[in-house]
């Protein structure tokens, strides 16, 4: 892997669509000059979830207006950017063929190169970002290696990074992500959608010891998490519950206690991992990615623990750069294109990749 030099002040327009946001970016090396976010949640709410084809139409009535805003609040020109990055996994195959079609046709148009990246390469990367006067975390020499933890609606995995360009998968869910985990539950009481943010609100009045639920896979030799039996367990204890009450909704204490009790489950489980991938793993620092580390519990469990091994922890330095935005493309595609990491090949043989990952050892 060659270390080509790229200018000072390299300027990126990152697109990701791979989900339910729109999202366009003009970043200049780690910083970013816009971040334009057009979020389709209001569409997909009445179907409790993300309709594929629902996001793609969407996608195709933005992107265009998300590309313009995007370069007119960064106060550039098309012209002028140096590299095109793009989300072309893991995602939904329909929502992503979206971002990479324009991303190709812009790459085509303007001469630029383009950047494939992996959406998770950009959720762990998205704590180095900063903003346009170049304020955000500061990274020492020192940093690396460091364990992420990317907890997100699609995706629960930890990722030791040995340097930045070199991730390895030390585990992973085994079956449903933390975040689909508060989804799901959100919708067995009919909390509405997205789940976590609500949950996290109505845990604030509740009581976490009230009910007792599983951590699945706390014993487990292994870093791997699981998220289905919590959730058949919760599911479980809302049906008896509203027997005992001989009533079809629960009054507004127990929700309290239930998603207290729920969000306790769900960070002790993502603690529990993260705690022995430290003494496994020996990192020198935490990053920390993806919808779900917005949660403010699960960041002050994720200090308390590295604090105890006197680890520096790393997260966004937005709470909105948590969750999924082109911002955190853009920095993944600067360090690629500071290891001369472009698509090299005819523009044609890019391809969405939904199932993209790490590698696992
Ligand atoms: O990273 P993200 O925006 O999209 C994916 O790539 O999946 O994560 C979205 C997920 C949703 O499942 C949402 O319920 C969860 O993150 N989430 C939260 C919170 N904010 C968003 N979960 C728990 N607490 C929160 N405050
Ligand atoms: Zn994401």
């Amino acid at each position: 892997m060659s270390n080509t030099k790229i200018h000072k002040n390299y300027k990126v327009l990152a697109i990701d669509t791979s989900c339910d946001e729109t999202s366009v970016a003009v970043t200049v090396d780690d910083k970013i000059f816009s971040n334009v976010i057009s979020s389709q949640v209001d569409l997909h709410r009445k179907w409790g979830g993300v309709v594929p084809t629902i996001a793609k139409r969407a996608h195709k009535e933005n992107i265009d207006q998300a590309i313009s805003e995007a370069i007119k609040r960064a106060q550039m020109k098309l012209e002028n950017i140096d590299a095109i990055g793009v989300t072309c996994g893991p995602g939904l195959a329909m929502a992503l063929e979206i971002g990479l079609d324009k991303a190709k046709e812009l790459a085509q148009k303007y001469k630029k190169p383009l950047i494939a990246i992996n959406h998770m390469e950009g959720h762990l990367l998205s704590p180095l970002l900063k903003n346009s006067k170049g304020k955000g975390n500061e990274i020492q020499k020192n940093t690396f290696p460091a364990l992420g933890l990317l907890v997100s609606g699609g995706h629960t995995e930890l990722i030791l990074i040995k340097k930045i360009g070199n991730y390895q998968k030390i585990g992973q869910t085994v079956d449903d992500a933390a975040g689909e985990a508060f989804d799901k539950f959100a919708n067995m009481l009919d909390l509405g959608y997205p789940g976590g943010e609500i949950v996290e609100e109505f845990a604030k009045k509740g009581d976490k010891n009230k009910y007792i639920l599983p951590r699945p896979m706390e014993k487990s030799r292994d870093l791997n998490y699981s998220f289905s039996g919590l959730k058949t367990a919760a599911l479980y204890l809302i049906r008896d519950l509203k027997k005992k009450t001989h009533k079809d909704f629960l009054n507004k204490e127990i929700v309290y206690d239930l998603c207290a009790s729920f969000q306790k489950a769900v960070v002790d489980s993502l603690v529990i991992k993260l705690q022995k991938a430290i003494v496994e793993t020996k990192p020198n620092s935490v990053f920390c990615g993806g919808g779900v580390t917005s949660n403010l519990t699960l960041r002050k469990n994720i200090r308390k623990i590295a604090k105890s091994y006197n680890l520096p922890v790393y997260f966004p330095y937005l709470q909105k750069l948590n969750t999924d935005n082109a911002a955190m493309i853009g920095i993944a595609s600067y360090y690629k294109a500071k290891r001369d990491e472009f698509w090299k090949n005819e523009l044609k043989e890019l391809e969405r990749n939904p199932g993209l990952s790490f590698k696992i050892i």
